[in-house]
């Protein structure tokens, strides 16, 4: 059994109510619904935690090493500016994938720059609901590797 930490950063907890022409009206809880379905039929067991908090992220972060396969995280607002997650990322060394459900390229300039990108395995951004379903897809390959 493959065991896959999901994360959900600030703000997310709000979709489906949140910026509904960026975001639209899928909420966390369908996302994390088709991911389980997903899992389930890959033999994946996920938990799926989300925070507002950076050091509480960088926490579970730090404690997943020996218990988690991969990682795939939604950072949030925190991929423009945390050097504490992209450090803690790159601390335990757990392929990781990093997700948003908009283009945050095509976004204004300050979302351009993800401060995770370079210590995660890759990234997916702009698919909505489906930018989890991807990510968890390519994190499965990566914890099977
Ligand atoms: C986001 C993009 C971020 O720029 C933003 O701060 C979010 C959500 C996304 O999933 O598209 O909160 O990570």
């Amino acid at each position: 059994m493959l065991k896959i930490l999901v994360i959900h950063g600030p703000n997310l907890n709000l979709l489906g109510k949140r910026e509904l022409n960026v975001y639209g009206k899928v909420t966390i809880n369908e996302i994390n619904k088709a991911l389980k379905i997903k899992a389930k039929g890959s033999n994946t067991d996920l938990e799926i935690v989300q925070s507002n908090h950076e050091g509480e992220i960088v926490g579970l972060i730090g404690k997943a090493k020996g218990k988690f396969d991969a990682i795939v995280i939604n950072p949030a607002a925190y991929t423009h500016t945390s050097v504490a997650i992209r450090d803690a990322v790159s601390a335990v060394d757990i392929p990781t994938v990093e997700v948003h459900l908009s283009n945050i390229y095509a976004r204004e300039e300050f979302r351009h720059t993800s401060l995770i990108a370079p210590v995660a395995k890759g990234q997916v951004s702009g698919f909505g609901k489906e930018s989890y379903l991807l990510a968890l897809e390519a994190a499965i390959g990566l914890a099977k590797k």
